[in-house]
Parts: structure tokens; sequence; C-alpha cells
């Protein structure tokens, strides 16, 4: 499974970097609205970073912007991947852009029937967003099995990225599926290697060898 980060904070990629075990980025404009430099110049920054695939969305709604504004991000390195609002001029956007060689992340998805189109449509990776199903009272998981399950049957190639991810369980609950990739918020990733008893385990282990006398 691949590990992305949810942000467009410089300083939170180069810690989960630190960790090790990242393989790529996910952004949008709410992330990148959060952030004092311009989106083009932190992609730029982030793309130097990390290697791995760096997903950029476009702002376009309409097929000609999104083409435009996909070439234009594309071309900020080769490790960019666009994301493309799932709607149907998006569809048409995804279906030129995977014919350019462009890759492409369909984002805001929210069904099963929306997971087919864009596999269909060429997309290297589809987003759906579990948390906000969750968030009303929809389980967002159940949306995990039933794509992997579609992508399963027909042999499709694009990945099952997992999005909106609230905690450990959707990353470990995403795994037990076969989920591709999840891109999770810095909070997430961190919360990942804890364990109290592991914590207390450490403690004890060290008090036991000082009490011994050790150095
Ligand atoms: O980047 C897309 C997705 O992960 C957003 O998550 O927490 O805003 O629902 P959230």
């Amino acid at each position: 499974m691949k590990f992305f980060i949810d942000t467009a904070n410089v300083e939170e990629i180069k810690s989960a970097v630190a960790m090790g075990v990242l393989d790529g980025v996910t952004t949008n404009p709410s992330l990148a609205a959060k952030e004092t430099a311009p989106y083009r110049e932190l992609l730029t920054e982030i793309c130097k970073i990390v290697p791995g695939p760096v997903s950029a969305e476009v702002l376009a709604t309409e097929y000609d912007g999104m083409i435009k504004e996909a070439t234009d991000l594309a071309g900020i390195a080769d490790n960019i991947v666009v994301k493309i609002p799932t709607i149907l001029e998006g569809l048409r956007a995804i279906k030129s852009l995977s014919g350019e060689g462009i890759k492409t992340n369909a984002t805001l998805v929210f069904s099963p029937s929306q997971a087919l189109l864009v596999a269909k449509a060429g997309a290297t990776f589809v987003s759906p967003f579990i948390g906000r199903l969750d968030d009303i009272s929809q389980n967002g998981m159940e949306l995990i099995n039933q794509i992997v399950t579609i992508y399963s049957n027909y042999l499709f190639d694009t990945e099952v990225l997992v999005a909106s991810v609230r905690h450990p369980i959707h990353v470990v609950e995403a795994a037990m599926i076969g989920a591709d990739v999840i891109t999770m918020p810095y909070a997430v990733i961190s919360k990942l290697i804890k364990h109290p008893q592991t914590d207390i385990g450490l403690a004890k282990f060290l008090e036991d060898y000082k009490k011994a006398g050790k150095s």
C-alpha cells in the first residue's frame, strides 16, 4: 500500500519524508489556501522534495479550462498528477489528458458508478472521499470495497486512492480491503506508529536496566 500525505504544507511534507514511508502527496484548493506561497510555487517545491506522485488540482469547471490548467500544471514537474473533479466535463478532460499521457486523479468521488466511469476514461487514480461519507452517516469504507471489487472484476489499471481519511482505523481497513494508495493528513500519519503499551514497555525496560545498576 502506498502512503501519500494530504497537505500543501512543506514542513509537514518534510517531516513525513523523514519518517521514511512516504510515497507521494495530494493537495487541493482548500489545502493550498491555508499556505502563504502561491500554489504553483508550492507545487514546484513539493515536487523537488518528493519524487513520487504529487496531485495538483485544477480550478476550472469546464473542459477547455481544465485542459489548459492541466497542461500548465503538468509542466511543473514529471511527477505532477492533475486532479480533476468528477463531473461530466471532468470525465471528458480525463479521457483527453490520459490520451496525451498526462496523469490524472479523479477527485470528489462518492459513488461506485463515478469510479467505474473515471476508470473507463483512463484516470491514473480515483479518489473516493470516505470521511465525508462517514460524516453524513454513510459507510465510506463500503465504497472502497465496491470500487476495489469493480476494478478487479475488469482489471482496470486505475489505482484506488483512499482520501478524506480521518483516523488510523481508516488506514487499517483500507489496507485489509487492498486499496492501492491512502492519502492522510499529517496528524493521521503520525498516529500510526503510536501505542501506549509500546511507550509503557519501553520506559519499563530502561528503568529495569537502570535499577540493576547498569549504565
Ligand atoms: O484531498 C482530498 C481529501 O483527502 C480531503 O479530505 O478531510 O477535507 O474531507 P477532507
